[in-house]
């Protein structure tokens, strides 16, 4: 497994103070999916957010293309694979969407929903087709390759134990509760690792192995969504760590869109920096609470967001409360 980037190693093109516009996007999209928090609406839900990053991205300085969006030009009207946005000057950027990260977290009024945008330098992002991709994520300060798609379960957790210096019963996975994690669970469970089960959300799932002592995970294990799997390496190049992914066609369409979409090999084991190379920046703004980020918060006059934002280059990482002012119906900032 390749280690992580080396930041500030190279002459990046993506002005620092972008970091702000790309917090704004997500801020743009939280505030408007969470009017439909616990409404059971996914789809109405799902549409604010596009409509309202979509419209902030527009006013980016930037020459972007969406690499991962909302599917195909033909099949979804906006944030659509291949949209150019941004106002045209500036540096010419891939972009990674996922306006409403679990959508069924925001319908239901459950944990952990988010706003979320990568941006990178051209050529940066894996274009990822709308597939599901097996995924093995570590957080940072272990040695390269310390866990491996190709190793057995057992030898991946007993791999992280040691370098942890644990027993591996004191190492937990995050899985997704899916039928097809079945075996997964049950594998860990024999090896006498505990499992946190997640509902949806994987990219907070990874985000989790980061920092083990506050969220109690060590590993992010199974299948999940391959855009996600993108957005959740852009992560790990900003604050360390370790992921492998590859692509689970389900059949020969989904093998036939990653080859038009430039995967040849369709067995591939992506290593982080093929998922997300050069300089990058990341922001998710939450839309229900979670562990970690606060939701959008409603007030009279104002409503409030809690945004992180971080980017490969410096390493840095930004927490940001913004109070947005009510005017009429809409909330400005
Ligand atoms: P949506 O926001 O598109 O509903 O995705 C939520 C999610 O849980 C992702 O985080 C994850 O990668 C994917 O769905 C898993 O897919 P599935 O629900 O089909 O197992």
């Amino acid at each position: 497994m390749n280690d992580q980037s080396k930041p500030g190693s190279a002459k990046s093109k993506l002005s620092r103070t972008l970091v702000v516009e790309v917090a704004r996007v997500t801020e743009a999209a939280a505030i408007a999916s969470a009017r439909w928090t616990g409404r059971g609406n996914v789809k109405a839900a799902d549409k604010a957010a596009v409509d309202a990053m979509r419209r902030e991205l527009g006013d980016v300085s930037i020459r972007g293309t969406v690499v991962i969006g909302e599917g195909e030009m033909d099949e979804a009207p906006m944030l659509y694979i291949g949209e150019k946005l941004g106002t045209g000057d500036g540096p010419e950027v891939d972009i990674a969407v996922d306006p409403l990260e679990g959508t069924t977290l925001c319908a239901k009024d459950m944990p952990n929903a988010l706003a979320v945008l990568a941006i990178a330098e051209h050529g940066g992002l894996l274009h990822a087709p709308d597939m599901y991709m097996d995924k093995i994520a570590v957080g940072p300060g272990y040695s390269a390759g310390v866990v491996d798609l190709d190793n057995s379960v057992e030898d991946n957790l007993n791999a992280l134990a040691k370098a942890k210096g644990v027993k591996v019963n004191e190492i937990t996975a995050c899985i997704l509760d899916r039928a097809r994690h079945a075996k997964l669970i049950e594998d860990v469970r024999k090896v006498g690792a505990s499992v946190r089960l997640i509902t949806d959300g994987d990219i907070a799932g990874v985000v989790w192995t980061t920092d083990p002592a506050e969220t109690g995970i060590d590993i992010y294990m199974g299948s999940g969504g391959a855009p996600e799997g993108v957005l959740a390496a852009a992560v790990l190049r900003c604050i360390g760590g370790q992921m492998q992914g590859r692509l689970l066609p389900s059949n020969e369409e989904e093998t036939a869109r990653a080859r038009t979409m430039g995967i040849e090999d369709i067995n591939k084991k992506f290593e982080l920096e093929d998922m997300a190379a050069g300089d990058v920046m990341f922001a998710a703004t939450g839309i229900t609470d979670g562990s970690l980020l606060d939701g959008v918060r409603f007030h009279n006059d104002f409503a409030e967001t809690e945004t992180i934002v971080m980017r490969a280059k410096t390493g840095t990482v930004r927490r940001i409360k913004t109070q947005f002012r009510r005017i009429g119906h809409r909330f400005v900032g």
